[in-house]
């Protein structure tokens, strides 16, 4: 179901537009907590969903998570967040380092973007150091685990004051 959106007023007084983050997870994400966990954490994704949303409340933002295995699906979310989240956050998992169609289907929509991971890629397999999104993000949260995705929503939200 559709979250309802959060709105309100801002300094000025007048109602203020609703604004979303989508918050997208690649492929094999849906495993957090089981999968490497010396790498990766022990927090499972249902409850870094759980407290994006609380968070998101608690900074004024609508928050819509999404995660898919499938790269095709991933480009397809891309395309609809145009003209409806007000910002991406995005860890693309092993895409990360390979896809240029998620590139491109940031290219092709005015939405900025921002790249997270859970764990320090520049610390591991050198596979793991090209991005290619880094350029077109905002900027890119790293290695702090389950904590990057907070980080990056808080970054978000400050971002997104600061255009208002
Ligand atoms: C990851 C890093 C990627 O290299 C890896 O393929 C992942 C997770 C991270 O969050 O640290 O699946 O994006």
């Amino acid at each position: 179901m559709r979250e309802k959106a959060a709105s309100g007023r801002g300094n000025q007084g007048q109602i203020s537009k609703t604004l979303r983050a989508l918050v997208i997870h690649g492929p094999n994400l849906n495993l957090l907590g089981e999968r490497e966990p010396e790498v990766y954490g022990r927090t499972t994704l249902r409850d870094i969903d759980r407290e994006l949303k609380r968070l998101g409340k608690e900074l004024g933002l609508a928050v819509d998570t999404f995660q898919s295995n499938s790269e095709g699906a991933i480009v397809d979310r891309i395309q609809k967040a145009r003209g409806r989240a007000d910002i991406i956050l995005i860890n693309p998992g092993a895409y990360t380092h390979t896809s240029i169609a998620i590139r491109d289907a940031f290219a092709a929509i005015a939405v900025p973007v921002i790249e997270v991971h859970l764990s320090n890629v520049y610390k591991r397999e050198p596979f793991r150091h090209h991005s290619t999104i880094a350029d077109l993000a905002v900027g890119r949260i790293m290695g702090f685990g389950a904590e990057s995705y907070y980080l990056a929503l808080r970054a978000a939200a400050n971002l997104l004051v600061k255009q208002t």
